[in-house]
């Protein structure tokens, strides 16, 4: 039975760590503030790499590790809210260096959520006799290069990365599990904004300009993301018929420890069972869940049948929650 597996995992950052130390020299802040109230130790930095090339690199290992080549990719999906231009898509670009000439290539945007949003759009084009059969899903990020670096605020939470996995449809004796959930709240949209170019031209009487930089509401985001997490886990449980104790482990997007504290808290579920590495990169938008899931692939924590759940939210506000059998 032709069925979807994830095929191969790759992930990169930038060299170039800054420790909460570092940016006590840039706004006033401290290591014990940040770790205490977000869990994150240090983040990486771009020093001037963009958004494509970030994504080509996680690209590459992705590929190579699933055996295939550029020229083998059907469909590039790259979900990101920091493209290097409006156009080409950052999509388009990783096309170009990868050399995937058969591939149809597209961004999409839904902030932090956006790597769940691009499984499920991977998943929908890749169902039944379509003829996409090696995705590559993508979530990469140059946040530095929206965050205004005089806000203590906002400044200390992001960091710069990629992740990327390679869906090919392959033979199978069942079905595999995989049901998603997402849902967005444009209505809450002021909560967490970074604004484009302001319309400017000649038939303009007033020119309303819009903030470039990263502005965030954080409290709001913080009840927003636990009662994302908490209803997108519920959900892809109920729709497949299964309980917790039937997940190996949860992937959640990696933003602030607190966060997932609560809710763990709040669903009863062993803390243990959430992996968790933002200490290390902080919030890098849709690059976060790409990158655990590279880090878990290395630990060989992703043997096939295990069953995990990968869940996200940001601006928008988005959430999506995705419950995959391996
Ligand atoms: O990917 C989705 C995007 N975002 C999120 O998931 C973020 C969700 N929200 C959060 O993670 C938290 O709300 C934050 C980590 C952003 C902030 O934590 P908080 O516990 O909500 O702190 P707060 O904003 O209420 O600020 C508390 C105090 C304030 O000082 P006063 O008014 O109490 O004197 C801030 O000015 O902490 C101050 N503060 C800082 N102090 C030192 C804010 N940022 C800093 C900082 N260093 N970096």
């Amino acid at each position: 039975m032709q069925d979807i597996s994830i095929k191969g995992f790759g992930a990169y950052a930038p060299t170039n760590i800054v420790s909460n130390d570092d940016l006590s020299k840039i706004v006033e802040t401290s290591d014990e503030w940040i770790l205490g109230r977000t869990g994150i130790k240090e983040r990486r930095i771009s020093q001037g790499e963009d958004t494509s090339e970030i994504a080509t690199k996680a690209a590459q290992m992705a590929i190579e590790r699933a055996g295939i080549c550029g020229e083998d990719i059907d469909l590039i999906i790259v979900a990101t809210i920091t493209p290097d231009m409006f156009t080409p898509s950052v999509s388009c670009l990783v096309q170009k260096d990868i050399g995937a000439k058969n591939a149809m290539a597209f961004d999409i945007n839904a902030a932090c959520s956006g790597f769940i949003y691009g499984l499920q759009v991977a998943y929908s084009m890749m169902d039944n006799s379509s003829n996409f059969k090696n995705v590559l899903v993508i979530g990469a990020e140059t946040l530095s290069k929206i965050i205004d670096w005089t806000d203590r605020g906002t400044c200390v939470l992001f960091g710069d990365g990629s992740g990327a996995v390679v869906l090919s449809k392959t033979e199978e004796e069942k079905k595999k599990i995989a049901n998603f959930y997402s849902k967005s709240d444009g209505s809450k949209g002021d909560a967490l904004t970074a604004g484009a170019i302001d319309v400017i031209n000649p038939y303009v009487k007033e020119i309303i300009t819009k903030n470039k930089k990263v502005e965030m509401n954080g409290q709001e985001v913080f009840k927003f993301a636990v009662t994302s997490i908490v209803k997108g886990i519920k959900t892809v449980l109920e729709e497949s018929n299964l309980s917790i104790d039937d997940i190996d482990m949860i992937v959640p997007h990696q933003a602030n420890l607190r966060i997932i504290e609560f809710a763990a808290k709040k669903l009863k579920v062993d803390f243990n069972k959430f992996y968790i590495n933002l200490d290390k990169y902080g919030n890098t938008s849709s690059a976060t869940i790409p990158i655990a899931l590279n880090e878990m692939y290395e630990k060989s924590l992703l043997k096939k049948g295990k069953k995990i759940i990968m869940v996200g939210f940001g601006g928008g506000l988005t959430f999506g929650a995705a419950l995959i059998e391996l």
